[in-house]
């Protein structure tokens, strides 16, 4: 994918479905009893491994333009799948489903692409299999494929090292199959989508500061959803237009959880005009239109309990962090090295590449503002999100840029490319 500089994004639009949401909806719809039905689902790759991953173990999943529909079956209704689950690129699909496979009477093998298997595992494994759960890295190298061998769940509680909500959710989804009442303490509140969900179907689930405890239930019931469009994606466009001269764009109906809002808050502390209207409540998630406006901007500081709540916006705002004045501070941010890439170094190896102010930190990254930027021929390691910040770095530098594996986007944004396209017509 080519680009070169672009003025003036201007336009309301819609932004694709949450894809924390999009999981778990499948995910609980299939060990829900009756019928879930699910709107604004994100028919991103990595929501549709979780759809295979799970008709792979017999629900029937409906797939339609508007509505996807999931026949649950019960706590105990999925059967053995006959061939090795597939997860694609998703750490969350292997993640949550091992808590959920953790507590089954059958066996089964996970795997992905060569990305996903290389990703941390054992910050799952250690806790589950402290539960009880028999799971085990095929290579012996703490990564995907993961056999996991369905055993008995013990209830239990977990201080997790890290505030993960892929980790977190692990644990709860276990724990829906323990003895007794399992609970999860992390150091920062992660995203609470999925204790939030559980609520709506039918769980006891009790949130007590940053410890999260479920009770095992007897059974789940199906619900309607509809996924708020998702603040990770909008955020590409957040950017874009707060960046590009001559721009305004608004975003309808975006989920604006508290867990998931750090971006809007960096913002508004850069110096960002922008505006939330629309306030909704969507099964218990808020929502809101998002409006944004080309705006002069300054650095800041961004680090502590904050981090959890914007992790996947960090490439793109140490590029909003190039477009302010001064310099900004990324900190307490270790864990972009285990996303679908090492997101420091691929952000501040190519941000530098095209003419940036960055250095790499262990834990993050400084950015100061203010010089102008170049086009470069990328490859962003299949991450869709450094090719979406790049794609947005590219219509705002001279020169062109190429960003060589651009496909990848369609992990959680297919119509990226033909929204921007749309903005700047
Ligand atoms: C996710 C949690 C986050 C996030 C990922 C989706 C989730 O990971 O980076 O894109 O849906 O639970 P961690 O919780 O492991 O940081």
């Amino acid at each position: 994918m080519k680009l070169t500089r672009t003025k003036g994004l201007r336009g309301t639009i819609s932004i694709p479905g949450d894809k924390s949401i999009s999981h778990r909806s499948i995910m609980f719809g299939s060990i829900a009893e009756g019928t879930t039905t699910i709107r604004n689902f994100l028919m991103g790759a990595d929501c549709l491994a979780t759809i295979d991953c799970f008709r792979s173990m017999g629900i029937a999943i409906e797939v339609t333009d508007k509505v996807v529909t999931v026949h649950g079956k019960g706590l105990r209704g999925l059967t053995k799948p006959d061939k090795v689950l597939d997860v694609g690129n998703s750490g969350t699909t292997t993640r949550l489903i091992s808590g959920i496979l953790s507590g089954q009477d059958f066996d089964v093998t996970l795997s992905g692409d060569a990305s996903l298997n290389s990703r941390p595992m054992k910050r799952i494994m250690t806790p589950l299999n402290a539960m009880g759960a028999d799971i085990s890295s095929i290579n012996d190298n703490g990564c995907a494929p993961l056999l996991i061998r369905g055993s008995k769940i013990k209830a239990s509680h977990y201080n997790s090292p890290v505030a993960s909500a892929q980790v977190k959710s692990a644990v709860l989804l276990a724990g829906l199959y323990g003895d007794g009442p399992t609970s999860v303490t992390e150091p920062a509140v992660s995203r609470n989508h999925t204790e939030l969900m559980l609520q709506s179907f039918g769980v006891d689930v009790i949130c007590e500061g940053k410890t999260a405890t479920v009770i095992p239930p007897n059974k789940m019931t199906g619900q309607d959803i509809v996924v708020p469009g998702d603040i990770s994606s909008a955020a590409y466009f957040i950017v874009a237009g707060l960046i590009t001269p001559d721009s305004e764009i608004t975003m309808k109906h975006v989920g604006i959880n508290p867990t998931r809002d750090g971006i809007i808050k960096v913002c508004q502390a850069m110096g960002a005009d922008i505006t939330l209207s629309n306030v909704e409540d969507s099964n218990g998630e808020p929502t809101a239109d998002i409006t944004v406006k080309t705006s002069r901007l300054h650095g800041t500081e961004i680090g502590g309990d904050i981090i959890p709540t914007l992790i996947d916006e960090i490439p793109i705002i140490a590029l909003l962090a190039c477009f302010a004045d001064g310099q900004t501070v990324i900190k307490n941010a270790e864990e972009l090295k285990v996303k679908e890439s090492n997101r420091i170094d691929l952000m501040v190896n190519n941000l530098k590449r095209m003419g940036a102010d960055a250095v790499a930190t262990d834990d993050g990254m400084i950015i100061t503002g203010g010089r102008p930027l170049t086009g470069i021929s990328l490859n962003c390691k299949y991450d869709h999100r450094i090719a979406m910040t790049f794609s947005i770095a590219g219509i705002n530098a001279d020169g062109e840029m190429d960003i060589e594996d651009a496909e990848c986007v369609d992990v959680s944004y297919p119509n990226f490319y033909a929204t921007l396209k749309e903005l700047a017509e």
